[in-house]
């Protein structure tokens, strides 16, 4: 049996892929069947989970990353950058499969296109929870996404420990189990993993429908992300929808600002900011991300984001 003075190890693990970013600005992402050329290729460490590990990291938060990387060049890049910013990878398996590629194009007004080849993320498996059972019941947050496989997903979810909370970003999004959906405590989505997770029918056409229809599925809490216009909150407990702005910024790279966005969240949440305190600090996490190039380079520290 935990409670919150056992679970205090760690303020956030996230458990999560882990990816070679490749990537390759454009002048215009190309449509079907067309050929553009872009930029040289450059290698950047990312991953949903990666990203959202270092992103907590790099603001002050005690964080452990749970991933599997191939026991290859890609993997040590991501190692060295999850211990650059003071991630404890102990959590982190190594081998099974290359470590996971994403091919990312960028556009000039900072807009991407990504497709991932999950490689070793795929690997990561509900036995490797259950062999992490120790490191799980020392997390406050435990953050997810779906990058890795549903099942290894639902195990967490499953077998989170009494007293922490369960964020979960359901990206790239598939259908998910009710159970599942009963724990989020929030329910992280922008405007098109809303839109799949409630059906194109049912969506409805506002951030504020999608928000009630989302919470009527069962997560505790759901939050929906909105790019520049900041996100609204949707507090199942409290009632109510809040509205957060954003700060204007100049956007270069949107990638991984979604994940710094629910790493600061998360973190705030564990810290015990309620869902619409937190969110207005992870706007401006999410804010500062997207005014430099790549994923994890460009998130910023607690002072970065506190002087948006
Ligand atoms: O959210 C951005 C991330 O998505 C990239 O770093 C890429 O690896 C993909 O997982």
């Amino acid at each position: 049996m935990y409670d919150m003075d056992d679970i205090g190890d760690y303020d956030l693990l996230v458990v999560g892929s882990a990816n070679a970013d490749l990537v390759v600005g454009v002048e215009r992402r190309p449509a079907a069947g067309e050929t553009v050329l872009g930029t040289d290729l450059t290698v950047h460490p990312g991953g949903k989970g990666a990203n959202q590990a270092v992103a907590a990291a790099r603001l002050g938060a005690r964080t452990a990353l749970l991933a599997r990387v191939g026991d290859d060049a890609h993997g040590r890049l991501l190692l060295d950058s999850q211990r650059a910013a003071g991630v404890d990878t102990g959590g982190v398996r190594v081998g099974g499969a290359p470590t996971g590629v994403a091919l990312i194009t960028v556009d000039p007004s900072g807009d991407n296109s990504i497709v991932v080849s999950p490689g070793a993320n795929a690997r990561l498996t509900p036995a490797d929870i259950r062999a992490a059972d120790e490191l799980l019941g020392r997390a406050r947050v435990v953050s997810l996404q779906l990058e890795i496989p549903l099942d290894t997903v639902a195990e967490v979810a499953r077998t989170l420990p009494p007293g922490a909370r369960l964020v979960l970003n359901p990206s790239p999004p598939a259908p998910l189990p009710a159970d599942v959906l009963a724990v989020c405590d929030p329910l992280v989505v922008n405007e098109h993993e809303a839109c799949f997770i409630l059906g194109a029918e049912e969506a409805g056409a506002t951030p504020e429908e999608w928000a009630r229809a989302l919470l009527a599925l069962g997560p505790r809490s759901v939050v929906i992300t909105l790019g520049a216009q900041g996100a609204l909150v949707a507090d199942g407990e409290a009632g109510g929808l809040d509205h957060v702005a954003s700060p204007k910024v100049e956007a270069v790279d949107t990638t991984g600002a979604g994940d710094a966005f629910t790493a600061a969240l998360a973190w705030r949440l564990g810290l015990g900011e309620s869902l619409s305190q937190a969110a207005v600090y992870a706007v401006r996490v999410g804010a500062a991300a997207v005014t430099r190039k790549g994923a994890q380079e460009a998130f910023p520290t607690a002072e970065e984001a506190g002087s948006l």
